[in-house]
């Protein structure tokens, strides 16, 4: 047999196939079995994709096993520490940390399209005062295809480009007028001589009043949480937008496909959920009683914030983002802060734990995130909307790699079909 192999025999009928073994440059390596069908009349079984690469990609690395997440080769704590979130954006979009002019260039570029068509900012007012942030969210991205006709030319890299831009510069200025619709303020227009996220700080808090006082650590600590999620490979939403995108359909509605998938418990919406949970427990003294249900299979509810189909680690972004988190609290004098608390004696008493440690459960990014979000004076139904504005520039990055392949073809999983034999139909008299 070929090493760089492996060979499927079907033993109903002794016809076999060697499948080719592809290499990434880290990772495990891949079986390509596409030609299973065609050889042996066979598809593969994967529900959930537990063991599916769906596509080859240059943009994120995560090494599950040892707590590794890389963006385009850089360690993710590196770049939280040193980095910015437009850089980031920059280096996930075209590969390579920009120099200081291709930066200021970027910077320019997103500065000039920060603005929302005021066509779109009336959408809001049919949405309910008490709509779910996350479906104004899914609604209003989806309605830009519709205000921004000049640039969907899919096949034409400016215009995909210029969509990408287009995106991530208007996502802020969106998440932040929900946020003033839904508690009845006056929409706050974008700032282009603030940073990306000293602007998007000022369209959440500003009032026409009085000048919004930034606080630089506060700042900072959105700007990393903004960083941690930038992206994280063929998660579900961004699965969802290379989907969408395979159909050819414009960036606008995939990234709102993503945005829906995003709001999902199971995933972007683990950070409200975390905070739900961590006000139930209300006090450390009743986490060993909730640890009980966590591990019952017969409670529906889960230790929301920890566990990770990749990570079988500590999440490295956790990581960050408690320190991150601790750091905040303090700068804000608010160090005590009993839902902290809970939280770090959660993770304590989970980490020891025999049903987690079996699992490798660990704390995943939204255990600490929506404690950040909260200090920050984020209202808890908006934790996830925060979310999907640092995601966006990682939908849109996979979107143009997607796009860029030579050969790009639909995506169209098949099923094992369980359901009746082919039957003729019956007339309704004759049924029984
Ligand atoms: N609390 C209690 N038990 C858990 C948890 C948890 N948070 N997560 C997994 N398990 C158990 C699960 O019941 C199963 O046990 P058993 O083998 O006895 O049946 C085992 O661990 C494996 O879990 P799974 O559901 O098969 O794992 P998955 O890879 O399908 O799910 C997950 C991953 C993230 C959906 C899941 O761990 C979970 O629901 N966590 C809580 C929600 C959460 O924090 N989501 C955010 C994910 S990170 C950010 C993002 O993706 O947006």
């Amino acid at each position: 047999m070929n090493k760089e192999t492996v060979t499927i025999t079907d033993n109903r009928t002794g016809k076999s196939i060697d499948c080719p073994i592809k290499k990434g440059t880290h990772g495990p390596s891949v079986i390509d079995c596409h030609q299973l069908p065609s050889k042996l009349g066979l598809f593969t079984f994967d529900p959930a994709f537990v063991t599916t690469a769906s596509c080859e990609s240059k943009i994120t690395f995560i090494d599950g096993e040892k707590g590794i997440l890389l963006y385009r080769g850089y360690p993710i704590e590196q770049l939280a520490q040193h980095s910015s979130y437009p850089e980031v954006c920059y280096l996930l979009l075209y590969g390579e940390l920009p120099t200081r002019e291709q930066m200021d260039n970027f910077n320019h570029s997103i500065s000039q399209h920060t603005l929302l068509h005021e066509g779109l900012v009336n959408f809001y007012k049919g949405f309910r005062h008490d709509a779910h942030p996350m479906a104004m969210l899914v609604g209003v991205v989806g309605a830009m295809s519709g205000y921004y006709p000049d640039a969907l030319d899919i096949q034409n890299p400016e215009h995909r480009n210029m969509s990408a831009v287009r995106l991530i510069a208007k996502l802020p200025t969106i998440a932040a007028k929900i946020h003033k619709y839904l508690i009845g303020q006056p929409y706050v227009y974008p700032r282009n001589d603030l940073s990306y996220v000293a602007n998007f700080m000022h369209m959440m808090f500003s009032v026409p009043m009085e000048p919004y006082q930034f606080n630089e650590k506060a700042t900072r600590a959105l700007e990393i949480m903004l960083i941690l999620h930038a992206d994280h490979e063929q998660n579900a939403s961004t699965s969802t937008v290379r989907l969408a995108g395979s159909s050819q359909a414009h960036p606008f509605s995939c990234v709102a496909g993503g945005i829906a998938t995003l709001w999902g418990p199971a995933h972007g919406g683990a950070n409200e959920a975390v905070i739900r949970m961590l006000h139930d427990i209300k006090h450390p003294k009743n986490i060993q009683e909730y640890i009980r249900r966590f591990k019952d299979k017969d409670d529906p509810i889960r230790l929301m914030g920890f566990g990770h189909r990749v990570y079988k680690n500590y999440d490295p972004r956790a990581k960050i983002i408690r320190d991150s988190c601790y750091n905040l609290l303090e700068e804000l004098g608010m160090k005590q802060h009993v839902l902290f608390d809970i939280a770090l004696e959660l993770e304590r008493i989970a980490l020891e734990d025999e049903y987690f440690i079996e699992r490798k459960l660990y704390p995943n990014v939204d255990f600490y995130s929506g404690m950040i979000l909260r200090a920050l004076g984020i209202p808890l139904n908006m934790f996830t909307v925060m979310f999907a504005v640092a995601r966006t520039v990682g939908w849109v990055a996979q979107w143009m790699e997607m796009m860029e392949e030579p050969n790009l073809k639909i995506g169209r999983p098949r099923q094992l079909y369980t359901g009746a034999q082919r039957r003729d139909y019956v007339q309704v008299e004759e049924r029984i």
